[in-house]
């Protein structure tokens, strides 16, 4: 089961649609769950929030995850980095994990890789494809994906129809 985090602190956004498309083309199945973390609200300010550890549960049950955010001002959102707190060290246990980040222009095309990564990794995440950068305003038709896909489809389970 793929399961998909969205850290905009705008709900329903691009970025979430994006990953969500990125998550089915990906492993040829919708995602089983979608986190969109600004629901968590104030309860990521702090520990032990129930609400945060059902979301937490999920990720770590999760075969593969899908980790995406809008690029502000050069890097991920704070939101995001508030859910990605809560996790400990190495907590993800090698999960296959995809980050993704939308902006509005190429000048941040390594933020996903430089950035968000990194700390994806200290959480125990394991990144086996190049993190993935979209334009915001042609998420759905950028070659971008379907090059980025043929590299990370190697990497992702595929859903195996029963
Ligand atoms: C506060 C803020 C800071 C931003 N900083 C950047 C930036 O540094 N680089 C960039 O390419 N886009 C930047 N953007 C544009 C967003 O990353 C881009 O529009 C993204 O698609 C927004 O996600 P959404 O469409 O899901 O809301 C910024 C937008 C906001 C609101």
């Amino acid at each position: 089961m793929t399961v998909v985090v969205v850290g905009n602190p705008k709900p329903m956004s691009r970025t979430r649609a994006a990953a969500e498309l990125i998550a089915t083309r990906l492993t040829g199945s919708a995602p089983t769950a979608v986190i969109d973390v600004v629901d968590l609200g104030a309860g990521l300010l702090g520990w032990g929030d129930p609400a945060v550890a059902a979301a937490k549960k999920t990720v770590i049950e999760a075969d593969s995850l899908v980790v995406a955010s809008p690029t502000f001002k050069a890097t991920y959102t704070g939101l995001l980095k508030l859910f990605l707190d809560q996790f400990g060290q190495g907590e993800l246990g090698g999960i296959p994990t995809f980050p993704v980040m939308l902006g509005g222009a190429y000048n941040h095309a390594l933020a996903p890789e430089l950035t968000l990564r990194p700390v994806l990794v200290e959480i125990g995440a394991s990144c086996p494809a190049p993190s993935l950068y979209l334009i915001d305003s042609e998420f759905e038709t950028s070659p971008d994906l379907d090059n980025w896909l043929e590299i990370a489809k190697k990497f992702a389970p595929t859903v195996v129809a029963p």
